[in-house]
């Protein structure tokens, strides 16, 4: 299939454009490079041999974008392109909903006047905010605690009301939890240009040297050891779940929890890198972030069922993977720091 990935150069993105290109897709990837870097894109070349277009255009532009769905002909598009941090959301609602939501309405329109009705969409096991039920299952009714999760929930809905209007649609919703590792190669990896908020390169940044210790944002949650509880799913797994969702989707919309649907707190997350990485991690005590939740896992028999993800890389490998990266790119794709 030719496939459009926006956002393919970022951290999911380049990891989902090496398993397309892999699995004998043609891909071309649309990114305005905003929390990334095109290095990620050479770097898939150097594994592939195949150098794919890349687009840089801002997903709110429509004649951009329809210039590059022109270019590219797609069966179907890979949705990544977002702003994706909870904490900032807070601060710069606005231009969340314009990214997340105009974003997403204007591909939806240039796709409906392309003719391609096959889409993927980056949903967020976020919106499910302080759920009562763990492990998490979809029936669970969103209550997002954020504007950035608001508008991943939001984006849904007009999904499904998109696909209520016009049956010819075949849009799924992937809900991932918290994507982390990296390829095993140690190519590719997560090296955001913009916020450096998700724990592990954070952590790995400690390990690495480049700063001397982190924060853990909160100790007094009601969990086992009081700091946070999250589902860390390894981003080759979360890339093989949207190659199965693109394998095995009927018309209408349907969504998955993409997560291990096991929780791992901070802390443990810290003690799981100081094994992979032979280094102790200092860290100090911090108040809780606004917008975040106590735990956050999500059921994955849904995702067993419909996708046939049946089995997952561990904790130790995604932290193992993490490490090879980070230690082989101190300062990600920048030479220096
Ligand atoms: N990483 C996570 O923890 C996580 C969890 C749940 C959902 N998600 C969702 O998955 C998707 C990918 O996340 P990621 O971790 O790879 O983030 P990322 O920031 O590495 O990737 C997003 C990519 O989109 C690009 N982009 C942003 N705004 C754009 C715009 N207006 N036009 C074109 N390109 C734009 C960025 O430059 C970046 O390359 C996002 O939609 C995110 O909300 C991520």
């Amino acid at each position: 299939m030719k496939i459009l990935v926006t956002g393919g150069a970022g951290f999911i993105g380049s990891h989902q454009v090496l398993a397309l290109l892999q699995a004998g897709h043609d891909v071309h990837v649309v990114d305005d490079l905003s929390n990334s870097s095109s290095l990620s894109l050479e770097r898939v070349a150097a594994l592939t041999g195949i150098e794919v277009p890349l687009d840089v255009v801002d997903i709110t532009d429509r004649s951009e974008l329809m210039a590059s769905v022109v270019r590219a002909t797609p069966d179907a598009v890979i949705h990544f392109a977002a702003r994706k941090h909870v904490n900032e959301s807070l601060h710069r609602a606005l231009d969340y909903h314009r990214v997340n939501i105009g974003g997403l309405i204007t591909l939806l329109e240039v796709m409906a006047t392309a003719g391609v009705k096959q889409l993927v969409y980056s949903s967020s096991g976020s919106i499910y905010g302080d759920a009562e039920i763990h492990p998490i299952p979809e029936s669970t009714m969103p209550n997002p605690s954020n504007p950035y999760s608001r508008t991943k929930a939001m984006g849904e809905s007009i999904l499904r009301d998109l696909c209520r209007t016009d049956e010819r649609w075949s849009i799924t919703a992937l809900r991932y939890f918290n994507p982390a590792g990296a390829h095993e190669s140690g190519m590719i990896g997560e090296d955001p240009t913009g916020l450096r908020t998700n724990l592990l390169p954070v952590l790995m940044d400690v390990a690495v040297g480049n700063q001397t210790d982190m924060m853990v944002n909160g100790l007094d949650y009601p969990t086992p050891d009081g700091s946070a509880v999250r589902d860390y799913v390894h981003v080759v797994d979360v890339a093989e779940a949207h190659l199965r969702a693109l394998d095995s989707g009927p018309e209408g919309f349907r969504c998955f929890n993409i997560g291990r649907g096991v929780g791992v707190s901070v802390l443990e997350l810290i003690a799981g890198v100081e094994q992979a990485t032979g280094r102790s991690i200092a860290w100090r005590a911090g108040p809780r972030r606004a917008g975040d939740v106590a735990q956050l896992f999500g059921d994955t028999r849904l995702a067993a069922e419909g996708l046939g993800m049946e089995t997952y890389r561990s904790l130790d490998t995604i932290c193992r993977d993490a490490w090879h990266w980070q230690s082989r790119n101190p300062h990600g794709y920048r030479t220096t720091g």
